[in-house]
């Protein structure tokens, strides 16, 4: 069986990718230092070998690497909020950066050249089209979006020097859950619009806060790009066979292709979980474009990546079933 390190695999998106590469019939570890992800989803309800630790701690890394017969290396684990990043930047850079840097220079020592990257669409910063193309200039205008960036620009540079292939997949705004209800969104603290519009709905906060009311758009509320998780994790295992098929190191956005505005996700979720969600309205937020959303032809076409679950009902309805589940 092919074994796939997974870092950050008790996190959102990792637990998700665990279980269709599991389904996909690979052998999986996870690496996870738990600052942010939950043991229980990796042991028991994934069930694979969980080793809690750091991507920045060398010497453990190299013991992964002589004890396992790892093929590929999946790599989630990083710090995840923009705002904290411009308060914190140290934080990030270190963790993101140093951190991936590290874990790096561990694979190439091990002789494992296949890696896929979690990267996001913020690097293409405010931007001057839309749908976003791989081939938007790039102009992060966070630490957090820097410090994607910056790994992306490693991987290129180590691609050159040591023949090391990447997929690096910007990920637009990751939605939705399990269609099973294994497994769902987690965050804390909670900063993404649809879990905390549903953690409305549960009485579990007063209001959903729309910042802006007054931009260029349908209903003067921001526009985003919601991709749901299990879609996601899909085109992971898509990334992955390519790269073991020998392919060249590539990048691909994982996008919807549509977007919907703060108003719609609302309305949607009201529909969904039939509650009344408190709606306050706020000044703008500064750095929020009013419309971001990309364009995923290039994983479609050359993965042959088709999402399942495009619909913003579904990627609500699964999401709430979670969090009722979890929270309910
Ligand atoms: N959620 C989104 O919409 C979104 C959008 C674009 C990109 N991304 C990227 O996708 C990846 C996963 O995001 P998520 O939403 O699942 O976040 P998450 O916080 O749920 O998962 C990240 C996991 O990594 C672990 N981790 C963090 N630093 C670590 C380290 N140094 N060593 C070991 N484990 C560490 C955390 O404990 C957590 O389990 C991140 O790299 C993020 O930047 C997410």
């Amino acid at each position: 069986m092919t074994t796939i390190l997974v870092t950050g695999g008790a996190g959102y998106i990792g637990s998700h990718a665990v279980l269709a590469l599991k389904k996909a019939g690979y052998e999986v570890i996870v690496l996870d230092n738990l600052s942010y992800g939950h043991r229980e989803l990796v042991e028991e309800v994934l069930q694979v070998k969980l080793i809690v630790g750091d991507t920045s701690d060398r010497a453990l890394l190299d013991n992964i690497f002589i004890t396992h017969n790892i093929a590929a290396v999946m790599h989630f684990a990083a710090y995840i909020a923009v705002g904290e990043s411009v308060i914190d930047p140290a934080k990030y850079y270190h963790n993101n950066v140093t951190g991936t840097l590290t874990l790096l220079e561990a694979i190439v020592s091990a002789s494992i050249n296949k890696f896929i990257f979690s990267s996001t669409c913020a690097l293409y910063g405010v931007p001057k089209f839309v749908p976003i193309t791989e081939d938007h200039p790039q102009d992060p205008i966070s630490p957090y979006a820097t410090s994607k960036w910056m790994v992306e620009r490693i991987l290129s540079d180590f691609d050159t020097a040591y023949n090391f292939k990447s997929v690096r997949f910007r990920y637009f705004n990751a939605a939705g859950a399990d269609p099973n209800g294994l497994l769902g969104e987690d965050h804390k603290p909670e900063t993404h619009l649809i879990p905390l519009v549903l953690l409305t709905a549960l009485g579990k906060r007063e209001s959903i806060s729309i910042f802006g009311t007054d931009y260029p758009t349908r209903d003067g509320t921001c526009i985003r790009d919601y991709i749901h998780v299990a879609d996601l994790a899909q085109a992971h295992v898509l990334g992955l066979e390519y790269l073991l098929n020998g392919e060249n190191s590539e990048v691909f956005n994982l996008g919807n292709g549509s977007g919907f505005s703060v108003r719609e996700v609302i309305e949607t979720a009201k529909q969904v979980t039939g509650k009344q969600i408190k709606i306050v309205e706020c000044d703008r937020r500064r750095g929020d474009p009013p419309i971001l959303v990309g364009s995923s032809d290039k994983a479609r076409q050359v993965l042959g990546w088709h999402p399942q679950y495009p619909s913003l009902n579904e990627i609500i309805s699964h999401a709430w079933q979670w969090h009722q589940q979890r929270h309910g």
